[in-house]
């Protein structure tokens, strides 16, 4: 048998953070990329199980994977939201899947795999890990070098009780990371040559490892020759002036916030039990704004929860109206199980699918004007992007984001890692184009070595 290993990832950074971590740890034990599914040895699903969609992705999937574990005979894994919250049941339904695997045990996957390899079907690994004896998985710089952008864990799990939501049981308790940690891996990262770093968690500003979220914003845009600083995902209730400092104050965190809305009516927030009302999400809007006009904001919004009336639905489109958003990922309700919105979204009245359909058309029709406005303001002007690589729609074009977020593909030569100036010829709801306008600054020289900052104490 060879040693390739093919990594299928649905859903969210969390899960894009844990392949990526996965996939280290399986090199480091002599493993290969493969290609494609076909070429793999060992395939892992890293599943999402946020919508009902996303879980239906993962059966389908399963079921290709299936046929071609006939014919080569892959081991099959599945990790992520999913094998949490299905556990054994997962390996009942499908009896050819090896191994399942929960967020929480990520340190277990060498030995499941050895033991897949021998023969032994190992079952589901799904325990929680008490906090105290925990560790972050923590990313490997050697095996960074060349990327431009990562992702760094701030914290796991969620402490909120969002009626429709699945993540408090998928990824179960909210546990931050100690700060010094996440200063440590940062640094690691810049030295072997990242530029941008985001802050992943689920709710990231309920931080407490070891100060508060704001703190660590300031923490790690200290560390030397870090350019870009990103954060996701805020919860409203906890989005206070901190943060509104931070947008004003530190130079390296980018132009971009984002702060899911969920629905524009009082009624539906409180059924979402999201602990705000929609006067309380535009005055911190308005507040962020006053201090930091240039700052962009998206956001989620979830269309037909339970009960949601012609009236809620107006009032959501009043608030995009009003707020006018960069850009919106917006979903229908998916009755998800063991939700607090599941049990009582009979009593409540449940949507029909048609209605669903309806309304979120007409809200992404609002969506796509306001954004395609907003792109189009850009046109003739000259934007920062932070380089990735080559455009994957034209590799003859480079690409990469600007301060806000946005997606620009342009014309003219530009190292991945080098941040230049574009200027903007076209815009779509997607993205902007334009030519290469001059360089700021070329890629960081990676060190030989990065270094370990010894980890002080956290209090
Ligand atoms: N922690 C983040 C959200 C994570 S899930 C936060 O609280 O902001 C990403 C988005 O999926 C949510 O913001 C919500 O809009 C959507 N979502 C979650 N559960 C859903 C459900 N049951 N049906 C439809 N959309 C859902
Ligand atoms: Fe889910 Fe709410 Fe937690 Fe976000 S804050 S992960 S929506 S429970
Ligand atoms: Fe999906 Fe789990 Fe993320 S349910 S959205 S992969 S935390």
């Amino acid at each position: 048998m060879g040693n390739r290993v093919y990594i299928h990832t649905f859903g969210c950074q969390m899960n894009e953070s844990d392949s990526q971590r996965m996939l280290e740890a399986l090199r480091r034990d002599g493993w290969a990329d493969a290609e494609a599914p076909e070429d793999a040895d060992l395939i892992l699903v890293n599943t999402c199980a946020i919508r009902e969609k996303a879980e239906q992705k993962l059966y389908s999937a399963l079921g290709r994977y299936k046929r071609q574990k006939g014919g080569g005979g892959a081991l099959l894994g599945v990790a992520g939201c999913v094998a949490q919250q299905e556990k054994e049941r997962l390996l009942r339904r499908a009896p050819f899947v090896d191994f399942v695997l929960g967020p929480d045990n990520l340190a277990a996957l060498p030995e499941l795999v050895a033991e897949a390899r021998r023969g032994v079907r190992a079952g589901a690994r799904t325990d929680w890990m008490d906090s105290s004896e925990y560790l972050f998985p923590r990313a490997d710089p050697e095996q960074s070098r060349g990327r431009v952008t990562a992702f760094v864990t701030a914290m796991k799990g969620c402490d909120n009780v969002c009626s429709f939501c699945v993540v408090p049981r998928t990824r179960g308790r909210e546990q931050s990371r100690p700060y010094a940690e996440i200063v440590s891996e940062v640094d690691d990262l810049v030295r072997v040559g990242v530029r941008e770093v985001t802050l992943i968690g689920q709710n990231v500003n309920s931080f407490s490892g070891g100060c508060d979220f704001p703190e660590l914003l300031r923490r790690v845009s200290s560390v030397p020759g870090l350019a870009r600083l990103r954060f996701t995902t805020s919860h409203p209730q906890d989005f206070g002036e901190g943060l509104v400092r931070c947008f004003a104050e530190l130079g390296s965190l980018r132009r971009h916030l984002h702060l899911p809305f969920q629905s524009g009516s009082d009624g539906v927030l409180e059924r979402m039990r999201r602990g705000y009302t929609a006067a309380e999400y535009e005055a911190k809007v308005a507040r962020l704004r006053a201090s930091s006009p240039d700052v962009a904001l998206t956001s989620d919004v979830i269309v037909g929860f339970p009960g949601e009336t012609e009236d809620d639905f107006e009032a959501t489109l009043g608030l995009l109206e009003r707020v006018r958003f960069d850009n919106l990922y917006s979903f229908v309700y998916s009755s998800r199980p063991h939700t607090a919105a599941r049990l009582r979204e009979r009593d409540w009245g449940l949507v029909p699918e048609p209605v669903k359909l309806a309304r979120l058309e007409r809200l992404q029709a609002i969506q796509r004007r306001v954004t395609r406005e907003l792109h189009e303001r850009a046109i003739g002007t000259e934007v920062e992007v932070l380089v990735e690589g080559p455009s994957k729609s034209d590799p003859a074009r480079r690409c990469g984001h600007t301060s806000e977020n946005w997606v620009v593909h342009f014309e003219g030569d530009a190292e991945p890692g080098s941040i230049v100036r574009v200027r903007v010829e076209e815009a779509t709801t997607a993205s902007l184009g334009g030519r290469l306008a001059s360089l700021v600054e070329p890629p960081l020289v990676p060190a030989a070595a990065p270094r370990h900052l010894p980890l002080p104490v956290v209090a």
